[in-house]
């Protein structure tokens, strides 16, 4: 299980400090898919950083499965199976797309039908990539998908994909969204996805939505997704008005 107590990340600004993540408390109970959501600068990639060792918080505290990982490096995490797939994906100039994932499945001798599957689970056909390197010359959408492969490769145990679907197709989503399915059904793994895709919201067993650094609302998908058009009319002073005149 994973459980934030408290936690903060503020940044200096001028001469104060500004909240990045103010106090968020939550757990997310093992085997469960949860989805966070909400508006674009709300938290939520700076919430994820902070559970995958990439941004240190201000204060709070992290756990996983009872172990106090708050001051846990990026590599410690890793080998505890936490595995993090950035918002914008780096790139690797000089590795082949077949070495990164057999790098990131840790096993040197993994196979080429294994890393076909990983690849056919995002939708790409392995013998058009298997080869290639993971540098400029890959679309945004396919460097994205590849990420995905690689942390379906390393199999760990909390999962954290941040937007899979930006800048996918509507092809490869659709595969995307069915690999996500068959993860969660098979229940080895913990999953969270930041989307702002409903597709997505819909299959989690929870939506927390993140705003302003806080969590606003959190709920199943059939609650929350009400919320969020209510909150998104709310947040707009000329939409709420354009309502009201309706
Ligand atoms: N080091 C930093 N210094 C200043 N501001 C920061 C820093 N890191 C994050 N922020 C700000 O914190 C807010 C939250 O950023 P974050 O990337 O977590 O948002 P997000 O919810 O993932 O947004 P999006 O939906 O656009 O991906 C943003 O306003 C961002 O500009
Ligand atoms: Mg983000």
């Amino acid at each position: 299980m994973l459980e934030l107590k408290h936690l903060s990340y503020a940044v200096q600004e001028g001469d104060g400090q500004l909240g990045i993540l103010n106090d968020i408390s939550l757990s997310v109970a093992d085997g469960s898919l949860v989805v966070f959501t909400g508006p674009n600068g709300g938290g939520k990639t700076t919430l994820a950083k902070s559970i995958m060792g990439l941004v240190q918080p201000t204060a709070g505290e992290i756990f996983w499965n009872g172990e106090n990982i708050t001051h846990l490096g990026i590599t410690d995490r890793a080998r505890l199976g936490i595995s993090y797939g950035f918002q914008q994906p780096p790139r690797f100039k000089g590795l082949t797309v077949r070495k990164l994932l057999t790098l990131a499945s840790g096993d040197e001798r993994l196979s080429k039908d294994r890393c076909c599957q990983y690849l056919t689970r995002v939708g790409l056909c392995a013998n058009d990539y298997l080869d290639r390197e993971v540098d400029a010359s890959l679309s945004g959408g396919e460097v994205k998908r590849i990420e995905i492969a690689t942390i379906l490769a390393r199999q760990g145990k909390l999962m954290i994909f941040d937007e899979p679907e930006a800048g996918i197709d509507l092809w490869s989503f659709a595969r995307l969204t069915e690999t996500f399915e068959q993860l969660h059904a098979a229940g080895g793994a913990t999953m969270i996805i930041i989307s702002h895709q409903e597709r997505i919201i819909s299959l989690a067993d929870e939506v927390i939505v993140v705003g302003e650094g806080r969590l606003r609302h959190r709920g199943a998908p059939a609650e929350i997704l009400p919320q969020i058009l209510s909150d998104t009319l709310g947040g707009c002073p000329v939409l709420t008005k354009e309502a009201k005149a309706l």
